[in-house]
């Protein structure tokens, strides 16, 4: 196939760029230089040059190379048979389809692909398109070229930082893990996670809870396509589950008060770490009232945006002052930018030594005085007698 001049320009000279090569008539034949790298009985159906490297998928099997230059790599993908080349720019797709008489181009929007720039480069996520083809494939991250979807962009950040934090806090925990994600969803974090310190030579064992069985399903069928055998997720509200001896906790925006049962489930076990990211907070929401206050703080309620952005701290300082109470050392931060997400704050805790009945903190008996809340963490972990009434 041909590629006019200028759009070979425009690819060389581009910073992020995908051209995919597809519709050979067998697999594309197979140059010397090729069969070197990759095996003379690879037969790719498809290539896909990235300014970095060369893919070649089989209908089983990918193969990556690195480009040296990337004009000459260009020039030679074009004479392997191919009959189509999707280009992808920032600006604009360009789609080339060859016959024997004669070749066609068209120019389209851009795709919807999300384009990893030098600044994510130099961040080094953990978890990288190319290392972990097979994990963000079978999480349904990528497209059939190996792209990341630009609808899973977020999602990528989001789990490649949490993931980082998790391994760092599991760091100078044994070799053995025993990780429990509590309303796992498709279980996107967990499974990443498990995957990540699978390939660093730990052995985890893993457990999913949640009351969707839809997700149980979908999760459970992810963990054995990713050859994780110690994965299981079941069917359970949090309350109701048995964790185990966990050494890990994690709850990635369980709803509203789901978030505390995670909490509760956690300190019960005793866990070694807890990772908590809360969702929705409506449970203190709807109990901060202007009218129960007292008058210097009413203006803080008097808007919507302000009550709810207040009843999130409100209910995470508390959640935060409950667990610290039972020998924890924890703390409230920021898992990724707030443009990714508006629930960015991560309940991040690490057991010192427990404390069998701690008595109710002071700090979580002023707070709940002062705003006249009483979040459901109080009562489930210290009692109902302790705390002061809400009406
Ligand atoms: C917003 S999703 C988050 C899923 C996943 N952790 C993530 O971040 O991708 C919340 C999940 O929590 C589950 N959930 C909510 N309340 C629950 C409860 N009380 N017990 C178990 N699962 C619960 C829901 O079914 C849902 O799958």
């Amino acid at each position: 196939m041909t590629l006019p001049e200028s759009l070979i320009e425009e690819v060389t000279s581009a910073d992020v760029f995908v051209v995919t090569f597809s519709k050979g008539a067998k697999g594309a034949p197979w140059t010397e230089d090729d069969a070197a790298v990759f095996g003379p009985a690879v037969r790719p159906l498809r290539i896909v040059l990235h300014p970095d490297r060369t893919e070649a998928f089989t209908d089983r099997q990918s193969f990556t190379k690195p480009v040296e230059d990337l004009r000459t790599t260009l020039e030679r993908l074009t004479l392997l048979g191919f009959r189509q080349a999707h280009v992808r720019l920032q600006t604009k797709d360009v789609q080339v389809l060859s016959s024997q008489h004669r070749t066609t181009v068209r120019t389209l929007p851009p795709s919807t692909v999300f384009w990893e720039t030098s600044h994510d480069h130099k961040k080094r996520h953990l978890i990288s398109v190319e290392a972990d083809r097979k994990l963000l494939d079978v999480l349904g991250m990528t497209t059939s070229d190996g792209l990341l979807r630009t609808s899973m962009s977020d999602k990528f950040r989001q789990i490649n930082h949490l993931v980082k934090m998790l391994v760092a806090d599991v760091d100078d925990l044994g070799e053995t893990l025993h990780v429990v994600d509590l309303g796992c969803g498709k279980a996107y974090l967990s499974l990443a996670l498990a995957w990540v310190l699978t390939r660093r030579g730990r052995s985890v064992s893993l457990l999913g809870v949640d009351v969707n069985p839809h997700v149980v399903a979908e999760a459970q069928r992810m963990a054995w396509e990713l050859g994780l055998p110690d994965a299981r997720f079941v069917v359970s509200t949090i309350k109701d589950s048995d964790l185990g001896r966990p050494d890990l906790v994690l709850a990635l925006h369980a709803c509203d008060t789901a978030s505390d049962d995670a909490l509760v489930a956690a300190v019960r076990s005793q866990a070694q770490r807890l990772v908590v990211a809360p969702c929705c907070h409506h449970a203190v929401q709807r109990q901060l009232s202007a009218s129960q206050v007292s008058p210097e703080l009413r203006p803080l309620l008097s808007d919507g945006i302000t009550r709810e952005r207040l009843g999130d701290i409100i209910t995470d300082t508390i959640r935060r002052d409950v667990v610290r109470a039972f020998g924890y050392d924890a703390h409230l931060e920021e898992f990724i930018a707030l443009e990714h997400t508006a629930k960015n704050i991560v309940l991040r805790a690490r057991l010192t030594s427990f404390v069998t009945n701690p008595a109710i903190p002071e700090t979580v008996v002023q707070s709940m005085k002062l705003w006249h809340v009483r979040p459901v963490v109080v009562d489930a972990l210290l009692g109902t007698t302790s705390a002061p009434a809400v009406s």
